[in-house]
């Protein structure tokens, strides 16, 4: 059954057959050596002139899935290397990246950007063939935007957390099974195992601060992964224009690459029956909420629309097992037998303290050094003005001094609304966003009901 939704019960969302570390046939010698090169190319600002005159290869080579795996990666990364590799953005992405790479997404049934799919689950070869893939030390990436271990890093976390959060589907499956057949203790079993391993979840989710420098993330490795969606503000007003020679090119907008993509954490809130909403809205009291465990069919929101970024298998699995979850009814149903909903509440408090260990990454990571960026944006600005402002006043003493108090102002203010404009790569107000993520993480708390 997993194997029909493109889930290994040892690997996970990760595919059973390991990442092509570069595609058989010669005939796409041009995009490997293109991919050999991604970084120097995209640090001597040559990629784009390269891309450029590439041939349109066709994807009639490509034949089992790990092929069309491999050219999605080189395809996506050749395409954000070239619409953020430059000193402005590219907002159209030429026929030898489109035309191929709207193909190969079309296939696989994902975005035709560099989702996380593209820069985790397909990106990753394991340094010794005999041990295992939930082993940070056992992992590289197989392709980055810079070249710097701290990129490797940021990808190589999400892989080993999705190798050792591998076998909680089959794990999980097993428990709605249980409860199906009303096997408390089975159920228990199951939900006490779920729970040590989201432990050990957040464990590598810590060791993001081994080797990813949040200065480095920042600056150097966040830009490559954006989107193009809401981005004007950053070049993009009108998204991407795909030219793929059909004449009925238009622009698309995408979201940028973001963990909310993995299937593996999705699953989680779904299996535990934990209900995400559109940000800003509050949870309804219990007499609104649909019949026990059959929670109102959920709106449109970014966790629902990240759905659309993973792999059309894995996006089916998803929906399929919301359809039979049963475990969070099964406990209401059984709230007397306390190891039972001790056991749901241990996988709540772990999922949430996950959530809360994340929240504080995305400060260190993100919140923080944006402020630096801006306070660094400020200084030469305030610094040339006070220039400016000496010799100005000697012709003009007051008018002039007035002046640049008012632009002054006028800058901290724009970098006030921009602080408050902060956007993770997918796309949302992140910090309220993710708050919000996790409290509805903590909110069915059995004993509340
Ligand atoms: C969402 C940042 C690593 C799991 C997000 C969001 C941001 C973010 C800003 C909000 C969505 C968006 O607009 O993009 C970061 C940073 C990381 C990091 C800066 C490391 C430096 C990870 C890792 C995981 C993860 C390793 C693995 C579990 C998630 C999940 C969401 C999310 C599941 C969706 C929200 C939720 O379900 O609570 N992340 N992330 N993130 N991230 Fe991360
Ligand atoms: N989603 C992460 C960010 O916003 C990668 O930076």
């Amino acid at each position: 059954v997993l194997a029909d939704y493109g889930i290994s019960p040892t690997h996970g969302f990760l595919p059973e057959v390991l990442p092509l570390t570069r595609l058989p046939d010669p005939y796409y010698n041009k995009w490997e050596a293109i991919a050999a090169n991604l970084q120097a190319l995209i640090l001597s600002k040559r990629l784009r002139g390269v891309v450029d005159r590439l041939p349109v290869l066709s994807t009639i080579g490509l034949e089992h899935d790990a092929e069309w795996r491999r050219a999605y990666l080189l395809l996506s990364f050749m395409a954000h290397g070239y619409i953020w590799g430059g000193d402005s953005p590219s907002d159209r992405l030429p026929p030898p990246i489109a035309i191929p790479l709207l193909k190969v997404s079309a296939h696989l049934e994902v975005p035709p950007v560099a989702t996380y799919a593209a820069v985790c689950l397909w990106n990753f070869k394991p340094l010794f063939m005999d041990e295992d893939i939930d082993n940070l030390e056992n992992l590289a990436s197989l392709m980055t935007f810079t070249g710097a271990i701290d990129e490797s890093w940021f990808y190589l976390v999400s892989v080993a957390m999705e190798a050792r959060g591998a076998p909680i589907v089959p794990l999980m499956l097993t428990a709605i099974a249980a409860a199906r057949e009303n096997d408390a203790n089975a159920v228990t079993k199951c939900l006490n195992t779920f729970a040590e391993r989201l432990d050990d979840l957040t464990m590598l989710l810590l060791r993001m601060h081994e080797n990813c420098d949040p200065t480095i993330f920042y600056n150097r490795i966040r830009p490559f992964l954006a989107g193009s969606k809401n981005m004007a503000e950053a070049g993009l007003p009108n998204g991407v224009l795909y030219e793929d020679n059909t004449g009925t090119e238009t622009y698309r907008q995408y979201a940028g690459g973001s963990n909310a993509q993995s299937s593996l954490i999705q699953f989680f809130d779904i299996v535990l029956g934990i209900q995400h909403r559109p940000t800003g809205e509050k949870a309804a009291p219990p007499s609104e909420r649909g019949r026990e465990g059959h929670p109102p069919a959920p709106k449109h929101n970014f966790i629902m629309e990240m759905r659309q970024y993973m792999p059309g298998p894995h996006r089916r699995f998803l929906n399929d097992v919301q359809s039979v979850a049963n475990i969070r009814e099964y406990v209401e149903q059984n709230r007397s037998n306390t190891e039972l909903c001790v056991a749901y509440d241990a996988c709540l408090a772990m999922l949430r303290a996950l959530r809360d260990k994340h929240i504080a990454i995305v400060t260190r990571y993100i919140v923080l050094p944006s402020k630096e960026v801006r306070a660094r944006s400020r200084s030469p600005e305030v610094a040339r003005r006070k220039v400016n402002l000496a010799t100005a006043s000697r012709q003009q003493p007051q008018g002039i001094a007035y002046d640049a108090r008012g632009a002054a102002n006028a800058a901290q203010k724009a970098a006030d609304e921009k602080k408050s404009n902060l956007k993770g790569t997918g796309g949302t107000a992140l910090i309220s966003f993710l708050k919000q993520a996790r409290d509805e993480t903590g909110e069915p708390a059995i004993e509340e009901w």
